[in-house]
């Protein structure tokens, strides 16, 4: 594969062509703080954590998202991305109810982690405080809408690796929700395999088994990035 030449927080670096920006970060050490990508499925740029400054070009773009282009001056770590990590990391915690000591994922969330990664203290817009749902209909697992983020790891990972495509989404805006079929309890989904996927890739506390309470949970999120790739090697 021909390679080109990128300059990433001033590093001059050779990067083989369609890779996107974050995967050259990642394959020359380089961390970008993401929350919707998973290895495996497909990007959407839905959470704007990973966005970086390329010279020439005014808007911020999603590293994710954003493939390499030969001679880009690419930077990850300026004060004003970090003004606008620390942003997005604020919202997503004041957009629904994120009360982490009652929480399943208390100690094993991926917000959490980021919340700790971008010092986030307090938070400095008003809570927005929904009257989000909580699905406990499926036999097996919780839906609770209080801790989606909307990174749709699950609708990805339901669709593109289960093929069972349970998940969907509906609104906009503040009043957005992920629905399972057309809208209508998890526990009477037609397609739902009960795989356990989406559960294992969901990043907060909003997707959990039955069998844990408050601050058990634990996920496993490259279970599916392992099965994606033994399936590209047909194993
Ligand atoms: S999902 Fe994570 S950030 Fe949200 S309440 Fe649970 S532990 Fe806290
Ligand atoms: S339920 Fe979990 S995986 Fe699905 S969109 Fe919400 S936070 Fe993401
Ligand atoms: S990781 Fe790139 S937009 Fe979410």
């Amino acid at each position: 594969m021909a390679k080109i030449p990128v300059t990433i927080d001033d590093k001059p670096l050779e990067v083989e062509t369609g890779r996107t920006i974050l995967e050259a970060c990642k394959e020359n050490g380089i961390e970008i703080l993401t929350m919707c990508h998973l290895e495996g499925i497909g990007d959407v740029g839905a959470c704007r954590l990973c966005l970086v400054e390329i010279e020439g070009i005014n808007k911020l773009l999603p590293a994710c998202t954003t493939k390499v282009a030969a001679n880009q001056v690419i930077k990850t770590k300026t004060e004003r991305l970090k003004k606008y990590q620390r942003i997005t990391t604020e919202l997503f915690f004041a957009e629904r109810n994120h009360i982490c000591a009652v929480c399943v994922a208390d100690g094993n969330c991926e917000l959490q982690d980021l919340g700790y990664k971008v010092g986030m203290d307090h938070v400095r817009f008003p809570y927005l405080f929904p009257q989000a749902n909580v699905d406990t209909s499926h036999p097996m697992y919780v839906m609770d809408h209080n801790r989606c983020i909307m990174c749709t790891r699950c609708v990805r990972v339901c669709s593109e690796v289960e093929g069972a495509h349970n998940w969907g989404i509906k609104n906009r805006g503040i009043e957005v929700r992920v629905i399972s079929d057309f809208d209508t309890p998890w526990g009477d989904s037609t397609t739902c395999t009960s795989c356990s996927k989406c559960v294992n890739v969901c990043p907060t506390g909003a997707l959990w088994p039955k069998t844990v309470v408050q601050g058990q949970l634990v996920k496993q999120p490259k279970m599916v990035s392992e099965l994606v790739a033994k399936r590209k090697m047909n194993l």
